[in-house]
């Protein structure tokens, strides 16, 4: 949540910013700002707005400088407008801060700083450390008349840190000194390192354009950015040593590469993603790990946690090793049962989300093991995991995750078969062919959305590891083209929610043949009696679905474990195209952010 860029070289900073901003847009877009150290007059310049960058960059004015920091945002404390978007400033403007996170106890500090004289221009919680740092520098330079000590930012950033409850990624720029502060404590912060020149950013695609070169910031740390050199600093202040780590992708993955949006291109590649994250070597400590497990849980948010009930049932089916599944914002606050000789898989595509690394602290706090399952080289959660095992699904740009869903599958379906002690073969190896001949019926979902784009609710079933395909398909519709949408186990219809059927809220079913067609098919018929119209998602060649359904999505006929994987392509498409008609944003779904590092 909340997208940060920061320079500092020899180039002229602000179309830098822009551009990294730009990248980084898929983390907030509520408001945007810049601040740079005007070389002519050698003060903070802020220019910021309510809206995206894209009207930042068309009514700013220019600014000369080489040494400037932007934001992106996506509003926590303060509603989206001008004088809240960041960066913020002190009470003189000599300084300017953006920050990603929540400052938990801002208003008793605000308190103490209106009480102090300080003056308050937003509403937000970051405008606190604006003025604690002040204050700090305030008190520097009353020392500094007695003892001739200079006034030095990086303190003044460390004895603020000190009084803040909460998250942050912090950036400080001041007129009177030559480098920016940054600082990170649950929130993601990796700085990038040129020739002459130095980034940061909250990820990598900030500044891919420029270095590939990334260092990565550890909770607590802070670092002293300067055009030639940065340098890391741990909580006690002790100077930290860290090895760079090469980012292995470019900035063409980041671009459209000639799709009207990021997430049809990333829904077209994922034959390449299932492909590539199916080469991933899952490790004999891994299998090991897993086997020995006393209890075996997979937790993770959103879509991602839809893999993991995938990799639940699928686990169970095939491996035959009990699995506890939870959402992560769940299972952090139940004090769940897990201990010393448990193991917890956690999936996150970001590697950042707030509320799985708390529940992977939590098991790791209890003693447990924890394998990731992480999209994003190097983020926090791929640290503090004990074993990670990476998608190949590149970087996500779209707000709605695709092909990180589908590398998931992957990761989870080839652990089934390691874990399973005969040695069972999914057959994963066809996938990538089945799932090009569905991406073939992109046109005809298409057409079938202008059937139903302006319907207002929507059901989704499906029944075994159709059912979260179905909880999937749910979200994707949701969050994308605003229509409410809701996935039941198709048993459960019955129990409740079928009072809602009528012929104007059509259901998605998703019924391939498999073990349980025939129990789907009696879900079906209750919805027909009903008068509620079906689009069956269902099995090429299957002549007995299209009597009973109004339209029919068909899958290439494989083996039945495989089709959440195809079932998965259709409910993407189907959404992104009733989107698409319905005029959405769809890369940019209002309301919604990347990654989510608040809880
Ligand atoms: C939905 C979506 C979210 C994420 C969830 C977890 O399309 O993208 O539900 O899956 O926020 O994010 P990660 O995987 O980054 O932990």
């Amino acid at each position: 949540m909340c997208g940060i860029m920061g320079y500092i070289g020899e180039k002229p900073v602000q179309n830098i910013l822009i551009q990294g901003l730009g990248h980084l847009e898929y983390r907030g877009y509520d408001s945007a700002g810049i601040a740079i150290l005007d070389t002519t007059t050698k003060t903070i310049k802020v220019q910021k707005m309510l809206g995206r960058v894209e009207k930042l960059k068309q009514t700013m004015k220019p600014v000369a400088g080489i040494m400037g920091m932007g934001h992106t945002r996506w509003a926590t404390h303060g509603r989206p407008s001008d004088v809240n978007a960041h960066p913020h400033s002190d009470c003189k403007g000599d300084l300017a801060l953006i920050h990603n996170g929540i400052i938990e106890n801002y208003l008793d500090l605000k308190q103490d700083l209106l009480s102090k004289g300080h003056h308050f221009a937003s509403e937000t919680d970051t405008e606190v450390i604006a003025h604690l740092i002040e204050e700090e520098l305030k008190q520097q330079a009353l020392k500094q008349q007695k003892t001739d000590l200079k006034t030095d930012l990086k303190k003044a950033v460390d004895t603020t840190l000190k009084k803040l409850i909460g998250t942050y990624a912090l950036c400080v720029l001041h007129k009177n000194f030559d480098y920016i502060v940054v600082a990170r404590n649950g929130s993601p912060l990796v700085l990038g390192l040129g020739k002459g020149e130095n980034f940061f950013g909250s990820d990598v695609t900030a500044f891919i354009a420029y270095t590939k070169n990334a260092v990565y910031l550890n909770d607590f740390e802070t670092a002293v950015v300067k055009k030639d050199s940065i340098q890391i600093f741990d909580k006690s202040g002790k100077p930290v040593k860290r090895n760079s780590t090469t980012i292995n992708w470019d900035v063409e993955q980041a671009k459209k590469g000639g799709y009207e949006h990021f997430m049809l291109k990333e829904i077209f590649e994922q034959p390449r993603v299932v492909r590539d994250t199916l080469q991933v070597k899952i490790s004999d400590d891994v299998v090991k790990l897993c086997k020995s497990a006393k209890k075996l849980f997979v937790i993770a948010c959103g879509t991602a946690s839809y893999a993991g009930l995938v990799g639940k049932y699928l686990i169970e089916q095939t491996a035959k090793i009990p699995v506890e599944w939870d959402a992560a914002s769940e299972f952090r606050y139940k004090n769940p049962l897990i201990g010393r000789q448990d193991v917890l898989l956690v999936i996150s595509q970001s590697g950042e989300t707030a509320d799985t690394l708390a529940a992977l602290r939590l098991a790791k706090e209890k003693g447990a093991k924890v394998i990731g399952i992480i999209n994003v080289v190097d983020s926090t959660i791929a640290r503090e995991s004990d074993q990670v095992i990476y998608t190949r699904a590149g970087p996500e740009i779209g707000v709605a995750s695709t092909k990180a869903f589908s590398a998931q599958l992957a990761v989870l379906y080839r652990l089934a078969e390691k874990l399973s002690s005969t040695g069972k073969n999914l057959k994963l190896d066809s996938l990538p062919a089945l799932i090009e001949k569905v991406l073939k019926q992109n046109d005809a979902i298409a057409a079938l959305a202008k059937k139903y784009f302006m319907v207002y609710n929507f059901f989704f079933i499906g029944r075994n590891v159709m059912y979260p395909i179905a909880l999937e398909g749910a979200l994707k519709l949701k969050e994308i083209s605003y229509i409410h949408a809701e996935a039941y186990a198709a048993g459960e219809l019955k129990h409740g929610p079928i009072a809602l059927v009528t012929d104007q809220v059509p259901t998605v079913a998703l019924v391939p043949k498999n073990a349980l067609y025939s129990k789907m098919i009696s879900n079906i018929q209750e919805i027909k009696a009903r008068n509620g119209k079906i689009i069956a998602i269902a099995t090429e060649g299957d002549q007995e679905i299209k009597e009973h359904c109004t339209d029919v999505i068909s899958l290439p006929k494989t083996d039945e474990v495989l089709y959440p994987f195809l079932a998965t392509i259709a409910v993407q498409l189907l959404a992104y195209h009733i989107a698409n008609l319905r005029e959405c944003d769809i890369d940019k779904p209002r309301n919604l952010a990347k990654s989510v590092t608040v809880e």
